[in-house]
Protein backbone atom coordinates (compact mmCIF):
# COMPACT_ATOMS: atom_id res chain seq x y z
CA UNK A 1 0.00 0.00 0.00
CA UNK A 2 1.18 3.63 -0.86
CA UNK A 3 -0.08 5.97 1.54
CA UNK A 4 -0.38 10.35 0.63
CA UNK A 5 -0.56 13.36 3.00
CA UNK A 6 -2.57 16.35 1.22
CA UNK A 7 -1.22 19.25 3.11
CA UNK A 8 -2.89 23.08 1.49
CA UNK A 9 -1.23 26.03 2.51
CA UNK A 10 1.79 23.87 2.90
CA UNK A 11 4.14 27.12 1.56
CA UNK A 12 4.04 28.76 4.95
CA UNK A 13 3.67 28.74 8.77
CA UNK A 14 1.70 26.36 10.13
CA UNK A 15 1.25 24.23 6.81
CA UNK A 16 4.95 24.25 6.07
CA UNK A 17 5.04 22.53 10.30
CA UNK A 18 3.05 19.84 8.84
CA UNK A 19 5.06 19.19 6.35
CA UNK A 20 8.24 19.19 7.74
CA UNK A 21 6.50 17.00 10.80
CA UNK A 22 4.97 14.14 8.53
CA UNK A 23 8.06 14.22 6.74
CA UNK A 24 10.34 12.74 9.54
CA UNK A 25 6.88 10.62 10.50
CA UNK A 26 5.55 12.04 13.12
CA UNK A 27 1.93 10.55 11.69
CA UNK A 28 4.01 7.36 11.20
CA UNK A 29 5.08 6.05 8.28
CA UNK A 30 4.19 7.96 4.65
CA UNK A 31 4.75 7.52 1.05
CA UNK A 32 4.06 10.70 -0.79
CA UNK A 33 3.68 14.35 0.41
CA UNK A 34 1.43 16.48 -1.68
CA UNK A 35 1.82 20.27 -1.19
CA UNK A 36 -0.56 22.87 -2.07
CA UNK A 37 -0.66 26.83 -2.55
CA UNK A 38 -0.54 29.06 -5.16
CA UNK A 39 3.19 29.81 -5.32
CA UNK A 40 5.22 27.04 -6.97
CA UNK A 41 8.64 28.52 -5.95
CA UNK A 42 7.68 28.70 -2.04
CA UNK A 43 6.64 25.01 -2.62
CA UNK A 44 9.43 24.44 -4.50
CA UNK A 45 11.62 25.35 -1.31
CA UNK A 46 9.64 23.14 0.46
CA UNK A 47 10.03 20.29 -1.38
CA UNK A 48 13.49 20.80 -1.50
CA UNK A 49 13.69 20.13 2.38
CA UNK A 50 11.87 16.91 2.41
CA UNK A 51 13.09 13.71 2.32
CA UNK A 52 9.43 11.59 1.11
CA UNK A 53 8.88 11.46 -2.21
CA UNK A 54 6.75 14.83 -3.08
CA UNK A 55 4.69 16.57 -5.39
CA UNK A 56 4.35 20.10 -5.66
CA UNK A 57 0.50 20.98 -6.80
CA UNK A 58 0.14 25.51 -7.27
CA UNK A 59 -3.13 25.97 -6.88
CA UNK A 60 -5.75 28.48 -6.14
CA UNK A 61 -7.99 26.97 -4.16
CA UNK A 62 -10.84 29.78 -4.00
CA UNK A 63 -10.74 29.04 -8.01
CA UNK A 64 -13.35 26.10 -8.80
CA UNK A 65 -11.39 24.31 -11.80
CA UNK A 66 -8.62 23.87 -8.83
CA UNK A 67 -10.81 21.25 -7.50
CA UNK A 68 -11.60 19.97 -11.65
CA UNK A 69 -7.85 19.38 -11.41
CA UNK A 70 -6.76 17.83 -8.00
CA UNK A 71 -10.28 15.61 -8.37
CA UNK A 72 -8.31 13.92 -11.39
CA UNK A 73 -4.78 14.03 -9.87
CA UNK A 74 -5.89 11.99 -6.59
CA UNK A 75 -8.29 9.74 -9.06
CA UNK A 76 -5.31 8.95 -11.40
CA UNK A 77 -2.63 8.50 -8.43
CA UNK A 78 -5.45 5.95 -6.32
CA UNK A 79 -6.83 4.61 -9.70
CA UNK A 80 -4.50 1.11 -8.42
CA UNK A 81 -6.75 1.01 -5.09
CA UNK A 82 -3.12 0.43 -3.53
CA UNK A 83 -2.69 3.59 -2.92
CA UNK A 84 -4.93 5.60 -0.20
CA UNK A 85 -5.08 9.57 1.17
CA UNK A 86 -3.71 8.76 4.97
CA UNK A 87 -3.89 12.92 5.73
CA UNK A 88 -5.56 15.40 4.47
CA UNK A 89 -4.18 18.66 6.13
CA UNK A 90 -6.78 21.95 5.77
CA UNK A 91 -4.33 24.81 6.87
CA UNK A 92 -4.64 27.55 3.83
CA UNK A 93 -6.68 30.06 5.07
CA UNK A 94 -6.44 34.07 5.48
CA UNK A 95 -8.06 36.53 8.01
CA UNK A 96 -8.56 40.14 7.66
CA UNK A 97 -9.36 42.50 10.53
CA UNK A 98 -11.15 45.41 10.50
CA UNK A 99 -14.63 46.15 10.45
CA UNK A 100 -17.06 44.44 7.89
CA UNK A 101 -17.44 47.35 5.66
CA UNK A 102 -14.18 48.19 5.41
CA UNK A 103 -13.01 45.35 4.31
CA UNK A 104 -14.73 45.25 1.39
CA UNK A 105 -16.59 42.01 -0.91
CA UNK A 106 -13.51 40.48 -2.30
CA UNK A 107 -11.80 39.88 1.00
CA UNK A 108 -14.90 39.39 2.93
CA UNK A 109 -16.24 36.51 -0.10
CA UNK A 110 -12.42 35.32 -0.27
CA UNK A 111 -12.07 34.37 3.77
CA UNK A 112 -15.46 32.24 2.85
CA UNK A 113 -14.30 30.56 -0.01
CA UNK A 114 -10.74 29.95 1.01
CA UNK A 115 -11.53 28.68 5.12
CA UNK A 116 -15.04 27.17 4.37
CA UNK A 117 -15.63 26.52 1.16
CA UNK A 118 -12.42 24.86 0.27
CA UNK A 119 -12.04 22.57 3.37
CA UNK A 120 -15.69 21.07 2.51
CA UNK A 121 -14.54 20.21 -1.27
CA UNK A 122 -11.04 18.35 -0.10
CA UNK A 123 -12.52 16.85 2.06
CA UNK A 124 -15.81 15.08 -0.15
CA UNK A 125 -12.95 14.68 -3.05
CA UNK A 126 -10.35 12.52 -0.54
CA UNK A 127 -12.87 10.91 1.98
CA UNK A 128 -13.82 8.45 -1.01
CA UNK A 129 -10.03 7.58 -1.25
CA UNK A 130 -9.20 7.31 2.62
CA UNK A 131 -9.50 4.08 4.58
CA UNK A 132 -9.83 3.23 8.52
CA UNK A 133 -6.72 4.91 9.86
CA UNK A 134 -6.70 8.23 7.87
CA UNK A 135 -7.15 11.91 9.13
CA UNK A 136 -8.14 14.78 8.09
CA UNK A 137 -7.16 18.10 10.28
CA UNK A 138 -8.89 21.31 9.63
CA UNK A 139 -7.20 23.94 10.88
CA UNK A 140 -9.87 26.07 13.14
CA UNK A 141 -8.72 29.07 15.50
CA UNK A 142 -10.00 30.36 18.86
CA UNK A 143 -11.62 32.92 16.73
CA UNK A 144 -14.34 30.63 15.83
CA UNK A 145 -15.36 29.88 19.37
CA UNK A 146 -17.23 33.15 20.01
CA UNK A 147 -18.13 35.96 17.63
CA UNK A 148 -15.12 38.35 17.40
CA UNK A 149 -16.01 42.40 16.12
CA UNK A 150 -13.10 43.57 14.09
CA UNK A 151 -12.87 39.67 12.48
CA UNK A 152 -16.37 39.27 11.70
CA UNK A 153 -16.09 36.89 8.80
CA UNK A 154 -12.98 35.35 9.95
CA UNK A 155 -14.66 34.40 13.27
CA UNK A 156 -17.94 32.99 11.17
CA UNK A 157 -15.57 31.28 9.11
CA UNK A 158 -13.79 29.12 11.78
CA UNK A 159 -16.90 28.65 13.70
CA UNK A 160 -18.17 27.08 10.26
CA UNK A 161 -14.52 25.21 10.35
CA UNK A 162 -15.14 24.27 14.30
CA UNK A 163 -18.88 22.88 13.71
CA UNK A 164 -18.81 21.25 10.71
CA UNK A 165 -15.35 19.08 11.53
CA UNK A 166 -17.18 17.67 14.73
CA UNK A 167 -20.46 17.02 12.58
CA UNK A 168 -18.14 15.23 10.01
CA UNK A 169 -16.21 13.13 12.81
CA UNK A 170 -19.22 12.19 13.99
CA UNK A 171 -20.69 10.95 10.73
CA UNK A 172 -17.48 8.95 9.79
CA UNK A 173 -17.51 7.05 13.53
CA UNK A 174 -17.94 3.67 11.93
CA UNK A 175 -15.49 4.26 9.19
CA UNK A 176 -12.02 4.47 11.64
CA UNK A 177 -11.34 7.77 9.77
CA UNK A 178 -11.21 10.71 12.36
CA UNK A 179 -11.44 15.07 11.37
CA UNK A 180 -9.93 16.69 13.91
CA UNK A 181 -10.57 20.48 14.18
CA UNK A 182 -7.32 22.88 16.07
CA UNK A 183 -8.09 25.67 17.75
CA UNK A 184 -4.70 27.85 18.04
CA UNK A 185 -4.21 31.37 19.44
CA UNK A 186 -1.76 33.71 17.37
CA UNK A 187 0.74 32.25 15.62
CA UNK A 188 3.40 34.13 14.19
CA UNK A 189 3.42 33.02 10.78
CA UNK A 190 2.98 35.31 7.26
CA UNK A 191 -1.37 35.09 8.80
CA UNK A 192 -0.25 38.29 10.67
CA UNK A 193 1.17 39.74 7.72
CA UNK A 194 -1.63 40.19 5.44
CA UNK A 195 -4.40 40.25 8.15
CA UNK A 196 -4.85 43.80 7.21
CA UNK A 197 -6.03 46.46 10.31
CA UNK A 198 -3.08 46.47 12.72
CA UNK A 199 -5.14 48.49 15.14
CA UNK A 200 -8.01 45.72 15.32
CA UNK A 201 -5.55 42.88 15.40
CA UNK A 202 -4.00 44.92 18.38
CA UNK A 203 -7.35 44.60 20.35
CA UNK A 204 -7.25 41.04 20.16
CA UNK A 205 -3.65 40.23 20.75
CA UNK A 206 -3.90 39.99 24.47
CA UNK A 207 -4.59 36.29 24.34
CA UNK A 208 -1.24 35.52 23.64
CA UNK A 209 0.72 33.83 21.30
CA UNK A 210 1.58 30.11 20.69
CA UNK A 211 4.35 28.53 18.47
CA UNK A 212 3.19 26.00 15.37
CA UNK A 213 6.07 23.88 16.42
CA UNK A 214 4.42 22.69 19.18
CA UNK A 215 0.35 23.22 17.79
CA UNK A 216 1.20 21.06 14.79
CA UNK A 217 3.59 18.35 17.44
CA UNK A 218 0.32 18.47 19.55
CA UNK A 219 -2.35 18.43 16.48
CA UNK A 220 -1.19 15.40 15.00
CA UNK A 221 -0.89 13.66 18.59
CA UNK A 222 -4.61 14.59 18.65
CA UNK A 223 -5.45 13.13 15.21
CA UNK A 224 -3.55 10.10 16.01
CA UNK A 225 -5.90 9.71 19.03
CA UNK A 226 -9.06 10.41 17.15
CA UNK A 227 -9.90 13.60 18.99
CA UNK A 228 -12.44 15.92 17.37
CA UNK A 229 -10.80 18.90 18.96
CA UNK A 230 -7.34 19.91 19.54
CA UNK A 231 -6.93 22.98 21.75
CA UNK A 232 -2.95 23.15 21.83
CA UNK A 233 -2.51 25.67 24.79
CA UNK A 234 -3.58 25.20 28.28
CA UNK A 235 -4.89 28.60 29.01
CA UNK A 236 -7.62 28.70 25.84
CA UNK A 237 -8.21 25.09 26.53
CA UNK A 238 -9.84 26.68 30.16
CA UNK A 239 -11.16 29.47 27.99
CA UNK A 240 -12.89 27.26 25.41
CA UNK A 241 -14.35 25.35 28.51
CA UNK A 242 -15.75 28.21 29.95
CA UNK A 243 -17.58 29.65 26.63
CA UNK A 244 -19.12 27.07 26.39
CA UNK A 245 -21.07 28.25 29.31
CA UNK A 246 -20.91 32.02 29.65
CA UNK A 247 -23.67 34.24 27.63
CA UNK A 248 -22.54 35.34 24.32
CA UNK A 249 -23.04 39.07 24.83
CA UNK A 250 -21.25 38.97 28.41
CA UNK A 251 -18.05 37.53 26.60
CA UNK A 252 -18.25 40.00 23.53
CA UNK A 253 -18.48 42.66 26.00
CA UNK A 254 -15.79 41.58 28.28
CA UNK A 255 -13.31 40.85 25.05
CA UNK A 256 -14.44 44.44 24.17
CA UNK A 257 -13.62 46.08 27.57
CA UNK A 258 -9.76 43.87 27.46
CA UNK A 259 -8.92 44.83 24.18
CA UNK A 260 -9.73 48.75 24.43
CA UNK A 261 -8.09 48.30 27.95
CA UNK A 262 -4.82 46.63 26.66
CA UNK A 263 -4.31 48.61 23.88
CA UNK A 264 -4.97 52.02 25.75
CA UNK A 265 -2.64 50.65 28.52
CA UNK A 266 0.09 48.44 27.52
CA UNK A 267 1.11 50.01 24.02
N1 LIG B 1 -1.27 32.47 12.47
C1 LIG B 1 -2.28 32.60 13.32
O1 LIG B 1 -2.27 33.47 14.22
C2 LIG B 1 -3.44 31.65 13.24
C3 LIG B 1 -4.22 31.44 14.38
C4 LIG B 1 -5.28 30.54 14.32
C5 LIG B 1 -5.56 29.88 13.14
N2 LIG B 1 -4.81 30.10 12.03
C6 LIG B 1 -5.15 29.39 10.80
O2 LIG B 1 -4.05 28.57 10.46
C7 LIG B 1 -4.04 28.34 9.05
C8 LIG B 1 -2.65 28.55 8.50
O3 LIG B 1 -2.30 29.89 8.65
P1 LIG B 1 -0.78 30.33 8.83
O4 LIG B 1 -0.66 30.93 10.17
O5 LIG B 1 0.11 29.23 8.45
O6 LIG B 1 -0.72 31.52 7.76
P2 LIG B 1 0.26 31.74 6.51
O7 LIG B 1 1.68 31.59 6.95
O8 LIG B 1 -0.17 33.04 5.90
O9 LIG B 1 -0.08 30.53 5.51
C9 LIG B 1 -1.23 30.53 4.72
C10 LIG B 1 -1.05 29.49 3.65
O10 LIG B 1 -2.25 29.44 2.84
C11 LIG B 1 -1.87 29.53 1.47
N3 LIG B 1 -2.94 30.19 0.71
C12 LIG B 1 -3.41 31.44 0.90
N4 LIG B 1 -4.36 31.72 -0.02
C13 LIG B 1 -4.49 30.60 -0.79
C14 LIG B 1 -5.30 30.27 -1.92
N5 LIG B 1 -6.19 31.15 -2.43
N6 LIG B 1 -5.17 29.05 -2.47
C15 LIG B 1 -4.26 28.17 -1.98
N7 LIG B 1 -3.48 28.42 -0.91
C16 LIG B 1 -3.59 29.64 -0.33
C17 LIG B 1 -0.58 30.37 1.46
O11 LIG B 1 0.23 30.12 0.33
P3 LIG B 1 0.20 31.02 -1.02
O12 LIG B 1 0.16 32.46 -0.58
O13 LIG B 1 1.44 30.61 -1.73
O14 LIG B 1 -1.03 30.60 -1.74
C18 LIG B 1 0.10 29.79 2.71
O15 LIG B 1 0.76 28.58 2.38
C19 LIG B 1 -5.09 29.27 8.45
O16 LIG B 1 -6.25 28.53 8.17
C20 LIG B 1 -5.35 30.26 9.58
O17 LIG B 1 -6.65 30.79 9.52
C21 LIG B 1 -3.74 30.96 12.05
Amino acid sequence: MESIAIITGASSGVGREFVHQLDHHAGGPLDQLWLIARSKDALERVAAGCTTKTRILPLDLTDPSSFEALKKEISDACADEKTYVQWLINSAGFGRAGKFVEIGEASNAGMVRLNCLAVVELCSLVLPYMRSGSRIINLASMAGTLPLEGFAVYSASKSFVLNFSHALDAELAATGIHVTAVCPKWMKTGFLDHAGSKQSLKKMMFIGFENPTDVVRKTIRSAVLGRGVCVPSFDMKIAYGALAILPVGFVMAAMRFIGDWTTEHLS
